[in-house]
């Protein structure tokens, strides 16, 4: 594990948004800066970004790393469920470009304090921020047996959900995460396979404690209304469920009409507010996975925006 972030899909980034000097950008997820510095040598001269994260030790070694660019830059310790409200509170919209890059940085993957991952003993913590109140340690000693196999199946697609849940429920209280990762060895046999079998029990932790999707579905729709006409709206997801979220709502957004399919009219009213940019998802190329391994699960998704809402006139 590497303990610098190395940004992925960078030129595929820069492309996507098409980013333009005099530009103005958003970082939903500003993390290390490394796409944040790239937009900013891609938007000079006289271009403007704005990133969020909700993890204040990102913010404080980012705002660090982007003194340099400190005229054109603002970094806000803030979750980017309450993206709108951050660009009304600093009249940043419409913006020529927004951009998510979802998940997790290496540094906090890495850190042996924050309870992300099975290689690296710590408490069963796994909030982006202290101020959220529970943990995962509140989840696995909290809900019951169903609720943890039904936890389990939805945000970890874990097949062995059941296994996983009876086991967790018999070892408690359950305080660190090698203790976590060694229940779900024995609750499933031992090692089978190269992939740890404890990978999705923390997954399933991770977006729980994080509210990950509900924040994402809530902040997609908050994008349309900041994006300015032709503004890109570029989305990097790591794991199915974020995809397919990212995938139904640029294709939902693409549409003129959301009818159920078999409706003879349309009763909806909806039309299109973006256009998809690219019909297929990216991927990193094999020289990028071969350089940075933690890229090889990364897709890129990218939509437009078709004109610009009365209210940003
Ligand atoms: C993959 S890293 C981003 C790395 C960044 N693009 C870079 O080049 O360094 C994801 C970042 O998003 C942040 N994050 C995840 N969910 C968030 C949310 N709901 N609100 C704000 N930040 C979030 C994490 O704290 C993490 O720093």
């Amino acid at each position: 594990m590497t303990s610098t972030h190395l940004p992925v899909l960078v030129k595929e980034v820069i492309q996507g948004l098409a980013v333009r000097p005099g530009g103005r950008y958003i970082d939903c997820t500003v993390g290390g800066g490394g796409h944040a510095v790239a937009i900013l040598e891609h938007s000079s001269p006289g271009g403007q970004l704005l990133g969020l994260d909700a993890d204040p030790e990102a913010v404080s070694i980012t705002r660090g790393r982007l003194e340099t660019y400190r005229d054109a830059v603002l970094i806000v310790n803030e979750n980017f469920v309450r993206l709108r409200s951050v660009c009304e509170e600093y009249d940043f919209y419409p913006v020529h470009g927004i951009l998510f890059d979802l998940g997790l940085s290496s540094l906090q993957l890495a850190s042996n304090a924050r309870g992300f991952s099975f290689q690296r003993e710590s408490a069963l913590d796994m909030r982006l921020s202290p101020e959220q109140e529970t943990t995962a340690e509140d989840i696995v000693n909290t809900l019951t047996e169903d609720e943890l196999a039904n936890l389990l199946w939805t945000y970890g697609e874990e097949a062995r959900s059941h296994r996983i849940a009876r086991r967790i429920v018999a070892e408690r209280p359950i305080r660190t995460t090698f203790q976590l990762a060694r229940i779900i060895e024995l609750a499933v046999g031992g090692r089978r396979s190269r992939i740890h079998p404890a990978t999705k029990t923390f997954q399933t932790l991770r977006i729980a404690v994080n509210q990950e999707l509900q924040n994402l579905e809530s902040v997609l729709e908050q994008t349309v209304g900041l994006l300015g006409f032709e503004g890109r709206l570029a989305v990097i997801s790591y794991h199915s469920l974020e995809d397919r979220i990212v995938k139904r709502f640029m294709q939902k957004e693409s549409r003129d009409c959301i009818c159920p399919s078999g409706i003879p009219m349309c009763v909806c009213g909806h039309t299109a507010s973006l256009r998809m940019v690219n019909r297929k998802v990216i991927k990193p190329s094999p020289d990028e996975v071969r350089l940075n391994p933690r890229s090889r699960s990364a897709r890129l998704r990218v939509a437009e925006r078709l004109a610009a809402r009365e209210e940003n006139q």
